[in-house]
């Protein structure tokens, strides 16, 4: 049997190196973010990573996920990587809308649209 622990903690940073902010939306709990902002943790090149982005189904489609990566993109500056699943169709769409906006288009995209890096 693989082991899946030592397998997990390769692979996962440490819980001190990642920032998780709650989404709050006019008071109310929205989602979450996680953010990878530990140098020890992260490729040459790259300053933080959006590990995970999620906003809760009833307030999507509202703007709100657009607004808090904004602000995310806005308190962290430097060179950031946002990844997402190629079968992820509307983060796909979301990301690539978000930060072509955010970026003026002044963006690369990876992975066959999978991947985005900028610098802010
Ligand atoms: C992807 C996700 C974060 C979008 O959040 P959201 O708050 O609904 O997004 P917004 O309302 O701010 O959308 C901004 C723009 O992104 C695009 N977009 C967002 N959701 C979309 C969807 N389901 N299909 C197509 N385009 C979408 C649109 O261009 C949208 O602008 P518009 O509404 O004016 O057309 C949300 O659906 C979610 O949490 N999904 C599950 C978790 C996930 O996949 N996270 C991303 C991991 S990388």
């Amino acid at each position: 049997m693989p082991d899946l622990q030592s397998t997990f903690a390769k692979r996962t940073p440490p819980l001190d190196a990642l920032t998780m902010q709650p989404m709050v939306w006019y008071g109310v709990p929205a989602g979450s973010i996680l953010i990878l902002a530990d140098k020890n943790h992260l490729p040459d090149g790259v300053d933080f990573e959006l590990l995970d982005f999620y906003i809760t189904p009833k307030y999507r489609r509202q703007g709100v996920g657009k607004a808090a990566a904004r602000l995310a993109f806005d308190l962290h500056h430097g060179d950031w990587q946002v990844f997402e699943l190629a079968r992820n169709t509307p983060a796909l769409k979301f990301w690539r809308a978000v930060i072509s906006e955010y970026t003026n288009n002044n963006f690369q995209d990876l992975d066959d649209g999978a991947q985005q890096r900028f610098r802010n």
